[in-house]
């Protein structure tokens, strides 16, 4: 199994609706393909983390490379993993903008890993690499 992480910025600004749409056709597909992942939005950037089966996940995010919802998509990471970290989720989802965070991090209302991103967004990322 392998783990793929990748960030990218959306095309034009998006509202919850459209990210529901994308959601809703994403855990229907990878519930069938058992592509497990997480995808976070902060203001207009993707995060995604997608496990599975190599060859699935070739074909996978080839096809979301060729989304135009979304551009500049960048691999930040591709690994060989024994175990998944999202078993259960057939895409966990967390949208929140910086302003947010920022407020939600000095009254301390966020979890550990938001946190953690706050503090250095590359860190946060190697949770999953
Ligand atoms: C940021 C982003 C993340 C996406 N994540 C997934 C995903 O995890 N699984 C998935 O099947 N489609 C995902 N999609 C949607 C695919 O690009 C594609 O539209 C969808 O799989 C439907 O493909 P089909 O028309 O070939 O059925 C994502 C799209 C975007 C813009």
């Amino acid at each position: 199994m392998r783990r793929i992480l990748y960030v990218s910025t959306m095309s034009s600004p998006m509202g919850d609706a459209e990210l529901e749409a994308i959601l809703e056709v994403a855990r229907a597909h990878n519930d069938a393909q058992a592509i497990t992942g997480l995808l976070l939005v902060i203001d207009d950037v993707f995060i995604q983390v997608l496990e599975g089966a190599g060859d699935t996940l070739n074909q996978l995010v080839a096809k979301i490379g060729d989304d135009p919802r979304h551009r500049d998509m960048t691999i930040v990471s591709d690994i060989v993993i024994e175990t998944r970290d999202f078993s259960g989720w057939s895409m966990g989802f967390e949208r929140m903008s910086l302003s947010r965070l920022i407020r939600a991090n000095r009254a301390s209302r966020i979890s550990q890993e938001w946190r953690m991103f706050l503090r250095s967004p590359a860190s946060a990322i190697s949770l999953w690499t």
